[in-house]
């Protein structure tokens, strides 16, 4: 399996953790339901990256065929899950604020806040692609995506 399969399990093992022993659990606060659904959205979509990487590293035909099937399945909905995780974040992040105000000493916060405009980016050059696809818009869609993988890390790491 690709590394980036093993990074995506532990963003969800990392999020089930911190949801699982949240104070709340398991009467949910709703922002912490509507945040783990958001994550789970975003981590679908983006196991998408870590078929292309398998894409690309594998020598086996037969299991590029495959990966590239599903790929291909998944093709007109991929922007809609990226739409609807962006919709589901923002109810979080408004949720989380109305809950507790917000905190500019708080990494959760920064982090949070971080995220959702990189979050936004993902989700706009990826409509952009789509429109009229470039080289740079496919980059910066990309980048976007790793950025946003990595501030999540972050976000349920504080
Ligand atoms: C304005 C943006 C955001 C703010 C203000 C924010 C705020 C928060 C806060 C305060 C919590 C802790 C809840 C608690 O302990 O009761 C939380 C949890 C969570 N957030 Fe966010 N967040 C934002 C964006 C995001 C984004 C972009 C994601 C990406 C998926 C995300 C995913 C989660 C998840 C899965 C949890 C539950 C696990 C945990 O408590 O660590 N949030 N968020």
């Amino acid at each position: 399996m690709n590394k980036w399969f093993y990074i995506n399990l532990s963003v969800f093992v990392l999020a089930l953790w911190n949801v699982f022993t949240h104070f709340s659990f398991p009467g949910l606060l709703l922002h912490v339901s509507l945040g783990l659904f958001g994550l789970m959205l975003i981590l679908f979509n983006w196991t998408r990256h870590a078929m292309y990487s398998t894409i690309r590293s594998s020598h086996d035909r037969q299991k590029k065929i495959k990966i590239a099937q599903l790929i291909k399945k998944d093709m007109p909905f991929h922007r809609w899950t990226g739409t609807a995780a962006l919709i589901i974040i923002l109810f979080h992040g408004t949720s989380a604020i109305h809950h507790f105000g917000f905190q500019w000493n708080n990494l959760k916060f920064l982090s949070g806040l971080l995220a959702v405009f990189i979050l936004a980016g993902v989700v706009v050059t990826g409509w952009m692609r789509r429109i009229r696809p470039t080289g740079l818009k496919r980059r910066a869609h990309l980048y976007f995506g790793i950025s946003l993988i990595l501030l999540i890390t972050v976000h349920l790491l504080f």
